[in-house]
């Protein structure tokens, strides 16, 4: 039986929960070698390596070391670099089958340029999604991946809509379902046994979470200063844990935010935490304020309402399921929303299908027997 090399990227945090379910679903299959690549767009410990340890995820077998960068250089840097793994990988006569990627970040879009380029087949997996927002980088990383990606996984029917709109081929296209919740109901029992709300002082079902890192919000203090004013008032009343991505550490120094952070009694900041701790923290949540996309998704599993600082989504489906809320940067908004929550007045929603546990396998699945379209056209 042939052997099918695979290169599996991985980049960014929100990568390797995506990316862990999908090595373990890979394992049974005797004839699959798939090869771990790590562009190295986060670095951080934080923000990578504690990710490895804790989903259990094997140290990459290649790490591209790319850093971070203006988003011409970061990409550039991984296209020139992964190109290089490809080409050499072909020299020695151990050419990869595939690359499969994950997600929307800037290590998506450059691994799948660099192959696609070389004739190595590309399957995308959380294809599909659109916010229709192209200020977002991640729209345009979504955008081309899609184009030049073979194989589309999609996790839910929006997204095969949103295919098929821009006129892709029904062959190329799986729904397969949400992969990144097939980890969070992996860990959720482990993660419940972390000592995380007594760390941080907080009880269960009396506290909110929130993240925030999208450009849009946190670049600058018209909309950054208003949003927070919002949780430092709510912090009054109800305890706000905040870890902090890098980039907002540093905006809400430079903005001169930083103090009334601090005097703000309820309000818990921390560094970015760990996959299981963070996953104690908003499995736990009364509500969750949140730029990420991820977290909307988890959080429609974990039933915890969320309010979402966009403006837009590229994953309507927790609108629609009624278990997220854009508020796009409406401060006034925001704070009547959590008024609600605080006052057990705000609806809930419910759980899509097929986001059930058991995404990797089906997309394990349709990797083994995706053909590969450069050799079916040279035939
Ligand atoms: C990236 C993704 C975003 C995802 C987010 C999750 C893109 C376009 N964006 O955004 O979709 O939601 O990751 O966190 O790919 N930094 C560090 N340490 C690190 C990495 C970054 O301090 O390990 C700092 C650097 O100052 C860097 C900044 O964070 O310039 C932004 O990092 P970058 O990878 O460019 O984008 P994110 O904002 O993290």
């Amino acid at each position: 039986m042939k052997t099918l090399r695979f290169a599996c990227i991985v980049g960014a945090r929100p990568n390797f929960m995506k990316m862990a379910p999908l090595l373990r679903a890979l394992e049974p299959y005797p004839n699959v070698e798939a090869v771990l690549v790590h562009t190295g767009q986060h670095y951080d410990k934080n923000l990578s390596d504690v990710f490895f340890d804790q989903l259990q995820m094997r140290r990459p077998d290649v790490s591209l070391e790319v850093g971070s960068g203006s988003h011409a250089v970061q990409t550039a840097r991984v296209i020139e670099r992964f190109e290089a793994v490809l080409v050499e990988a072909a020299a020695e006569g151990r050419p990869f089958d595939r690359v499969v990627v994950v997600g929307d970040v800037n290590s998506t879009m450059a691994t799948t340029l660099a192959a696609a380029k070389l004739h190595v087949p590309v399957a995308h997996v959380e294809a599909g999604l659109r916010s229709f927002d192209r200020t977002m980088p991640e729209e345009i990383n979504r955008i081309v991946t899609d184009a030049i990606a073979d194989l589309l996984l999609v996790s839910e029917p929006d997204g095969m809509e949103n295919l098929r709109r821009e006129g892709h081929a029904e062959e190329q296209l799986r729904l397969v379902g949400n992969v990144m919740i097939d980890t969070l109901r992996f860990m959720l029992p482990k993660a419940r046994q972390c000592g995380t709300l007594v760390e941080l002082g907080v009880a269960a079902g009396q506290y909110a979470v929130v993240t925030l890192h999208r450009p849009a919000n946190v670049d600058s203090p018209e909309t950054l200063g208003p949003l927070l004013d919002v949780l430092v008032d709510v912090s009054e009343r109800l305890p706000v844990v905040f870890p902090i991505h890098p980039r907002t550490l540093e905006r809400i120094k430079r903005f001169g935010l930083a103090e009334k952070m601090k005097a703000a009694k309820g309000m818990i900041q921390t560094d970015p935490l760990g996959y299981l701790e963070f996953l104690a923290l908003t499995s736990q949540a009364k509500v969750i304020v949140t730029d990420s996309g991820g977290l909307q998704e988890e959080s429609t599993v974990l039933d915890i309402p969320c309010l979402t600082a966009r403006p837009n989504t590229e994953r309507p489906i927790t609108v629609t399921q009624g278990t997220s809320t854009l508020v796009g940067n409406d401060a006034p908004l925001l704070r009547s929303l959590l008024e609600e929550v605080l006052n057990e007045t705000y609806k809930r929603g419910t759980c899509p299908e097929l986001w059930d546990g058991h995404a990797a396998e089906r997309i394990a699945q349709s990797l083994v027997e995706a053909p590969n379209p450069y050799s079916s056209r040279s035939a």
